[in-house]
């Protein structure tokens, strides 16, 4: 018989809201005080949404702008490759006008979902929107809003296991971006040994996104997973030990990838508009 016997359940602080799936579910401990941090836990996720909101609000704006993203020989990685009829007047870059002159929309807009979902998708940059936008869960030890945590086992959230297939379309983009890469080798008028301040630029550009690429979680996966024994497949350990690297890095070459693809898209945007002259080594 029961008669007698204590609950073992504790009590909920009479000024939190019933128990739920998240951190007010019964097993956790019942802390009224939304967190026990005394550092300034806020600072990282508030930069974090700053520099997110920054970009996203520079790129929507080139995005749309649909206007100087080539500047001879170099084509801003916003707009490349060309997939519409109306931006093959750039006389260099990855043309391949799938979309006829009734695309009348920026061409940019048929290219950026590719790079968009696969940093959408990023295991670090979920983690960096996640906290910065939902709060879920804004820092470490501080408990989020939400009542309820569903993880991403439903719609619209279950899409980002999508990320490996992302990863396939980020190793096309990179592809592409190495080639218009070398094409600033070239000159104005078609010819080799041409070296300008936005060769270096496109340089630096294309290893910050290859880096990225290659430190992605998916790409460290297929290279290392699903083997018994590494000691049967030296090389597949050699290359998991140098993607593990680049691995590690992932979080700063997200950031240094994103800033050198904006600086990248305004450098062919100043010298493209006017304002600015590359300057020409040789
Ligand atoms: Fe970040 Fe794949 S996990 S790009």
């Amino acid at each position: 018989m029961a008669t007698g016997t204590t609950s073992a359940t504790p009590e909920t602080p009479s000024s939190q809201p019933p128990p739920g799936r998240g951190v007010r579910s019964p097993g956790r401990a019942a802390i009224e005080a939304p967190h026990l941090r005394t550092d300034r836990w806020w600072l990282p996720p508030l930069v974090t949404a700053l520099g997110l909101a920054a970009f996203v609000a520079y790129s929507t704006w080139r995005a749309f702008a649909d206007a100087h993203y080539y500047a001879a020989p170099y084509v801003s990685p916003f707009y490349s490759p060309c997939l519409a009829s109306r931006c093959t007047d750039m006389k260099g870059g990855a043309d391949w006008a799938l979309f006829g002159h009734w695309w009348g929309l920026s061409p940019a807009l048929l290219v950026l979902v590719f790079p968009l979902g696969f940093r959408l998708t990023c295991y670090y940059y979920r983690k960096a929107y996640y906290r910065s936008f939902w709060s879920s869960p804004p820092a470490c030890a501080v408990a989020e809003p939400h009542a309820a945590y569903s993880g991403e086992t439903r719609f619209p959230l279950i899409l980002q296991n999508a990320h490996r297939y992302f990863f396939y379309l980020a190793l096309l983009v990179a592809g592409v971006l190495t080639y218009d890469t070398a094409l600033g080798f070239r000159d104005v008028h078609g010819d080799w040994g041409h070296m300008g301040l936005g060769t270096l630029v496109m340089l630096a550009n294309i290893a910050l996104i290859w880096a990225y690429t290659l430190s992605c979680h998916s790409c460290r996966h297929i290279i290392g997973g699903k083997l018994r024994h590494f000691s049967r497949h030296p090389v597949r350990y050699r290359l998991w030990n140098w993607v593990g690297l680049l691995n590690g890095r992932h979080m700063l070459l997200a950031w240094s990838s994103l800033v050198s693809v904006g600086i990248a898209d305004l450098y062919v945007y100043l010298v493209s508009s006017g304002a600015f002259d590359d300057p020409r080594f040789f």
